[in-house]
């Protein structure tokens, strides 16, 4: 069986990598399977908010084999040295192994060495039962594989209307494309409880609202760890209930 995979969007600063966190703690708690967490932004912070130091990206092993594409060690296949390198550059944390892509390709031939790559992230993503990936702002991740095969992408929002407008323009692009997105869902993040119940919108299969969380928003100025939240947190017990929902709604 393949991996539970979820897939968060949205525009700059609305609660994606919050929201990711959340969700990777809740589905290790509540499974007691070790998750796989994809730090696709390049601007890489998912680590923080899981407290953890991050290893080597696969950005640099991808410019490492591009660069020393000649000079691996005899006796060693190229499969084997990505796959060790790969390795390498898991973080374990405490119910999750992290992966952090790092920066997108620079200018130079990388069919040969993402196909490689590609083949390793599969086979890595094979050993999980659930992947959650962290994407960077906007839609240009739609492009890429990380994003194009999920079961649930949570296109996050904050209550502003830029960034309801944002999520709207990422469903339907997500809609246009060939992509194999099981469902998507809206999160409105960092609502007042007085606004929710708003649990339909054209384009999104689900609806959730995650509530502003005090500890959350202090977090950010001293530890940043996510996991050390208490378990009774507002915001924490509505990612819970989407993460729990969207897993219903992906086995539909
Ligand atoms: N439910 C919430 N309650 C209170 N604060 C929140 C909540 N969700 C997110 N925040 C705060 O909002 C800010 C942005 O959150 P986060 O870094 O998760 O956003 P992001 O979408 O990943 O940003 P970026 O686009 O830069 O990657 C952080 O300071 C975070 O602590
Ligand atoms: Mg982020």
């Amino acid at each position: 069986m393949s991996a539970f995979t979820i897939a968060v969007a949205g525009k700059g600063g609305v609660g994606k990598t919050t929201f990711s966190s959340l969700a990777i703690r809740h589905l290790h708690q509540a499974t007691g399977d070790v998750v796989l967490a994809v730090d696709a932004d390049p601007n890489a912070n998912l680590h923080a908010k899981l407290g953890v130091t991050p290893g080597r990206t696969i950005g640099d092993i991808r410019e490492e084999l591009l660069a020393e594409a000649d000079k691996l060690p005899a006796g060693v296949s190229k499969q084997e040295h990505v796959d060790y390198q790969i390795r390498l550059a898991l973080t374990e944390g405490d119910g999750f192994d992290l992966l952090t892509m790092g920066r997108q390709e620079g200018p130079g031939c990388y069919c040969y060495v993402n196909n490689i790559l590609r083949t390793f992230v599969d086979s890595l993503s094979e050993k999980y039962q659930f992947i959650v990936i962290d994407n960077e702002a906007g839609m240009e991740h739609l492009s890429r594989r990380t994003t194009r095969a999920s079961d649930v992408l949570f296109i996050v929002s904050d209550a502003s209307k830029a960034a309801l407008e944002s999520a709207s323009r990422i469903a339907s692009l997500a809609g246009e494309m060939d992509l194999e997105i099981g469902r998507i869902a809206l999160v409105r993040n960092m609502v007042a409880p007085s606004s929710a119940g708003l649990d339909r919108l054209d384009g999104f299969d689900a609806v959730y609202s995650v509530r502003n969380s005090a500890a959350i928003r202090s977090g950010s100025v001293g530890s940043e760890s996510l996991l050390e939240i208490p378990e009774h947190d507002p915001a924490y017990q509505d990612i819970t209930k989407a993460v729990d929902e969207g897993r219903e709604l992906a086995r539909r």
